[in-house]
């Protein structure tokens, strides 16, 4: 019996985690830029807070959640997405009462049960942004800008950022109405799922992904007639900002998040490369949340985006910067007595720099074959000759260059040039 990893999930191998660790570390710096400060919350949270936060008509919670009973019999769930547990553990460590903006950021995995395809697992990881005590459109233009930064600062060409506006309490339900008096004649025509949504909230109906849904919906109207003064204000001042921070999008009137807390502002950022999935993010304004969680009413605003369809998009542009760094140093030695004086030297060596070597008693040729495809930075070459006469090689792999020098000297010197390198490099 041969076990594989569960459907929908996937490995993420040692020759590729360096494109993992180069997103996640460009992802914390912009995010330490921009005054957001990271936050880590449990994997898994009460079944009630998802079902309460991201809505229960929504096809995360119909459908896709990992709900598991413990063993005194508590739903749990593995988190879906990371706003309503950031949301709750700011509401749990009242992280309000000094009466500031909140800004956090976190990284890491979420669960949904789709069906699998390119860019879409059932294990994914997402970086985030949640602005919590700010009901302002500059924080709306922020996250916005956070985004389409952190796309550009990685190399990533080909986005567009599409806005809309979800409406807020006072002008949905009159949308709502609107919906369902011009698609009820032709109701006959949706799906199963869609008479559902009909029922419970129109507006998801728009998440549908049947071709012939889609196609009615293409007719419906949009929220746009149906906007209050506010949200249109909102909307508006929001727009002016990404102007004047010279962030480019189009306005996308037919936009429907798939999660049911938004209000006012919603987006996402597309890849023109990436087919089918092409949202490398998405977010918006949540005003209601807090409260709705069981704090005070604090209107909020946050984005994630997905950190696999990040590295597709890289890997579509070209635009990874380098491959995964090799060592600083291999230690190519023959014999017993030199695996000695190699054990000294690299003891002393790995206090600053990476160093790899052979522990399999292989041939010169296999060993400096292997120094090669590693990407060493020099190669450390000690036999039984070197040995008795206190020498070693030292070879610059790059330059094709090698030197004799006594053993003594070898540490000194190996600091001496990576230090430079190092140098030369910043
Ligand atoms: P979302 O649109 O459901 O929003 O997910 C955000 C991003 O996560 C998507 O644009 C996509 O890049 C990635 N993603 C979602 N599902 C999958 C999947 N099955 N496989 C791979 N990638 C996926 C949210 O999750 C909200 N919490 C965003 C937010 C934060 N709104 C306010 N604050």
């Amino acid at each position: 019996m041969r076990f594989k990893a569960p459907r929908g999930t996937r490995d993420l191998l040692p020759e590729d985690i360096w494109k993992w660790q180069h997103v996640e570390r460009v992802f914390r710096e912009t995010a330490d830029r921009f005054g957001y400060r990271e936050i880590r919350v449990p994997i898994f949270e009460e079944t009630d807070l998802f079902a309460r936060g991201i809505g229960d008509s929504t096809d995360i919670v119909r459908k896709e959640m990992y709900t598991f009973e413990d063993r005194k019999g508590r739903s749990l769930t593995l988190r879906p997405e990371g706003t309503a547990g950031v949301v709750r553990s700011y509401i749990e460590h009242n992280m309000g009462r000094n009466a500031r903006v909140t800004k956090l950021h976190y990284y890491g995995p979420m669960f949904r049960y789709e069906r699998p395809q390119a860019g879409r697992y059932r294990q994914f990881w997402q970086w985030g942004l949640e602005a919590i005590g700010s009901a302002s459109p500059a924080i709306d233009a922020e996250i916005i800008h956070f985004s389409v930064s952190l796309h550009e600062r990685l190399g990533i060409a080909g986005t567009e950022a599409r806005i809309n506006s979800a409406g807020c309490a006072a002008c949905t339900p009159a949308y709502n109405e609107l919906l369902r008096s011009e698609l009820q004649p032709r109701l006959d025509e949706f799906c199963d799922d869609c008479h559902v949504r009909f029922e419970k909230n129109p507006r998801r109906m728009f998440d549908c992904k049947r071709k012939s849904c889609l196609a009615i919906l293409k007719e419906a109207p949009s929220i746009h007639a149906s906007l209050c003064d506010e949200c249109r204000g909102h909307f508006e001042r929001a727009k002016e900002h990404l102007t004047k921070m010279s962030v480019n999008f189009v306005v996308d009137e037919t936009q429907a998040r798939g999660l049911d807390y938004y209000t006012k502002t919603i987006f996402e950022i597309h890849h023109t490369g990436l087919g089918a999935q092409s949202a490398l993010c998405g977010g918006g304004r949540y005003d209601d949340l807090v409260r709705e969680l069981g704090g005070d009413p604090t209107p909020a605003c946050g984005v994630s985006g997905g950190v696999g369809r990040l590295i597709m998009a890289l890997e579509s542009d070209g635009a990874f910067p380098e491959g995964a760094p090799g060592p600083d140093v291999y230690m190519v030695c023959l014999g017993e007595a030199a695996q000695l004086a190699k054990a000294a030297m690299i003891a002393v060596l790995r206090g600053s720099h990476t160093v790899e070597t052979d522990y399999q008693d292989r041939s010169l040729k296999a060993q400096m074959r292997e120094a090669g495809k590693l990407g060493a930075r020099f190669a450390v070459i000690v036999g039984e000759d070197e040995l008795a006469r206190g020498v070693a090689i030292v070879r610059d792999m790059a330059a094709g260059e090698q030197q004799e020098m006594s053993l003594d000297g070898v540490v000194a010197y190996l600091e001496d040039r990576l230090g430079a390198t190092k140098e030369e490099q910043r």
